[in-house]
């Protein structure tokens, strides 16, 4: 898959297995980025050469929103300045969303910008993040608010390295996966409605083919509007729920499982509205069930706690709550500037109760 973009046009390459890596780790120059459990589980089979002779060409980054900053992005940059080929070299990393947000900005900065060609290890940064050029990092206790725009020249993905996620974080994938192919209409849903099984047994070829149709899906929306500008910000929906969820969890809630929540929020908001029938609603919501689980007792779940964390979402700008909600008809994207708190916190109870009742049967 080519993705197109101002600055340039990038490839996602899906492999089978992990046989390409060995092509990528001789790439002349390279300096390599790695997520540390990723190393730790994987330095036998796929990094042996690195351990033995990059010693050097080499860092580790333990993926917590902690080290999401930029001081670690400048230690990354800091480290490639030390190589004698330094304008040259290619960075490439291996790992979830925040070593892909850390070595994103660090290849930006670094002399205006340096080749990197980036190994997504999650399902999250797999299907969602890897593309559309985003680099975000977070600064004091302010999430993602540094950041810029620009995407690796390549993308390698391989579902193989999927079967390690822990169940919390291949869990948190999946609720992009789901929502992905629920904005994509009745075949979507369709899809996962047969194969939910398959797809929770972690079926590498299924993986691949859902990882797929989720980049195609975002494909359009970013090479239409590369900067956020427009149709780009549908994408959004669920997030302004999502980032709430979230936020309050004190990220005890990773990213992906609070987006599946804002989908059933978001979806309920369409129901009281009259744009989403209960039956629509209803299998959205069976598939989103299997893929969410968790302990409320992490979750601040006073619902005017959550509408004031929804206020101080980066994207809300005016007086009124502006969301994103789903209408069945063509399964039309509405960015609505006018949602009352009243329907959120009616989306919000609704969505509590459907969880403590599920988490106590
Ligand atoms: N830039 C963007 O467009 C964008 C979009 C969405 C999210 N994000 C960011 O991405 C981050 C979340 O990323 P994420 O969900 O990919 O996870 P992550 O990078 O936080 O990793 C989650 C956990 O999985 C581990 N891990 C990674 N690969 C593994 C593997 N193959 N096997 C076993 N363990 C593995 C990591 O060490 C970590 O403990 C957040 O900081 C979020 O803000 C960025
Ligand atoms: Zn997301």
């Amino acid at each position: 898959m080519i993705i197109h973009s101002h600055a340039k046009d990038y490839q996602v390459t899906l492999y089978e297995d992990f046989s390409f890596l060995e092509k990528l780790l001789d790439t002349p120059n390279s300096f390599l980025v790695l997520d540390e459990t990723v190393y730790t589980l994987y330095k036998d089979k796929l990094f042996a050469k690195v351990r033995d002779g990059l010693e050097d060409r080499f860092f580790l980054i333990k993926a917590e929103e902690s080290n999401k900053t930029i001081e670690t992005a400048l230690a990354v940059c800091e480290k490639i300045s030390d190589l004698r080929a330094k304008r040259n070299s290619t960075l490439i990393s291996i790992g979830g969303g925040i070593v892909q947000d850390i070595t994103g900005f660090a290849a930006n900065v670094l002399y205006r910008g340096i080749h990197w060609q980036f190994v997504p290890t999650t399902l999250l940064a797999a299907c969602d993040s890897c593309i559309g050029g985003k680099t975000s990092l977070n600064y004091k206790t302010y999430k993602n608010i540094l950041g810029t725009f620009f995407a690796p020249d390549q993308i390698h993905i391989c579902p193989e390295f999927f079967q390690t996620l822990s169940q919390k974080d291949f869990e948190s994938g999946l609720g992009e996966v789901i929502k992905f192919n629920v904005m994509a209409g009745e075949e979507g849903i369709s899809l996962l409605e047969n194969r939910m099984d398959k797809l929770q047994k972690r079926d590498k070829d299924l993986l691949g083919q859902v990882v797929l149709r989720s980049l195609e899906f975002k494909k359009r929306f970013i090479e239409e509007d590369e900067f956020d500008r427009g149709v780009r910000i549908q994408l959004n929906f669920a997030h302004t729920f999502g980032h709430a969820f979230e936020t309050m969890s004190h990220y005890e809630i990773p990213h992906g499982t609070a987006v599946a929540m804002g989908v059933v929020a978001a979806n309920h908001v369409s129901l009281l509205r009259g744009w989403m029938g209960k039956d629509l609603a209803d299998r959205i919501e069976a598939l989103l069930l299997n893929i969410i689980h968790v302990d409320l007792g992490c979750l601040n779940t006073d619902t005017e706690a959550l509408i004031g964390a929804m206020r101080k979402d980066k994207k809300q700008t005016g007086n009124s709550l502006t969301t994103v909600l789903m209408k069945e008809d063509n399964m039309e994207l509405c960015i609505v500037h006018d949602t009352s708190e009243e329907e959120i916190d009616e989306a919000i109870r609704y969505l509590l109760t459907l969880l403590r009742e599920r988490n106590e049967s």
